[in-house]
């Protein structure tokens, strides 16, 4: 019998880009060109997200710990970045894509961040489809700093400590403009978060392919979906209940 959910698109999709090194290296070729590969996949995941209809993607770029990585690999990650931006502000406008950012922008590179300003000023207007970078990102970074500036709210009169709850809180992380990710994908057979997300994905579906993300398609977003109309979300409450409509 199929679940209420059956059927159901997500409005948000997070994915964890992974695998562009196994790609390149199982063909022999320097790892960059795997990046430069998984930059052709984002514009096509990108079209193919919103032809299901899913209003929100998240795409986790660059964690804070991928600054521990070879510093060639890391700044042919940023030219593939700005490379990205330049290529892609006409397209998002075309499509009336938005673009959004999370993570500590200001640690990046004068010109990608030059690039990502331009392009998410040119965008802002657009309502009907976003996508999100996650660029110098990481959940604990996420919450230290929205703990610092919660706490200097309350400091300077603006927050109450009795009133502190979820609900206040999360206004201060990076996606207080975003909804919680509905479904959490992650390619290349890795079955971990990486620290992405942690919070907001309390009650995202989780889906892993073994496809690596320069392989990734239409179609391989198309079966997550269609995984994720299979199950039925609870949070917390019985089947009974959520076949009753309570919520
Ligand atoms: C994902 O691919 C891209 C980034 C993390 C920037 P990887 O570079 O992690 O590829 P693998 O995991 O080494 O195959
Ligand atoms: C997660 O992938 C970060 C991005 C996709 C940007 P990693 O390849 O860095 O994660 P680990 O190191 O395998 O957990
Ligand atoms: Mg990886």
């Amino acid at each position: 019998m199929p679940s209420p959910t059956s059927g159901k698109i997500p409005q948000h999709v997070a994915i964890i880009m992974d695998g562009n090194g196994r790609w390149a290296k199982s063909r022999g070729l320097p790892r960059l060109e795997g990046h430069r590969r998984g930059v052709e996949t984002v514009r096509t995941v990108v079209d193919a997200a919103r032809a299901i209809g899913i209003r929100y993607i998240t795409l986790y770029a660059f964690s804070v710990e991928n600054w521990k990585r070879p510093p060639d690999e890391i700044s042919g990650l940023m030219g593939l970045l700005d490379y990205f931006l330049k290529r892609e502000l006409d397209n998002l406008i075309k499509n009336r894509v938005r673009l959004l950012t999370i993570g500590r922008t200001s640690e990046l590179p004068a010109n990608v961040q030059r690039e990502l300003n331009r392009v998410i000023e040119a965008t802002k207007d657009f309502k009907e489809w976003t996508l999100v970078l996650a660029l110098n990102y990481g959940s604990r970074t996420e919450v230290a700093d929205a703990a610092r500036d919660y706490a200097a709210a309350v400091q300077a009169g603006r927050e109450n400590l009795a009133d502190a709850s979820w609900d206040n809180f999360s206004r201060y992380l990076y996606t207080a403009a975003i909804p919680e990710p509905d479904l959490l994908i992650r390619t290349s057979g890795e079955q971990r978060v990486s620290n992405f997300l942690l919070l907001q994905c309390a009650y995202a579906e989780m889906v892993f392919t073994p496809v690596t993300w320069p392989d990734f398609g239409q179609a391989d977003l198309q079966a997550a979906v269609d995984e994720y109309g299979r199950r039925e979300r609870r949070f917390g409450l019985t089947t009974e209940q959520i076949q009753s409509g309570a919520k």
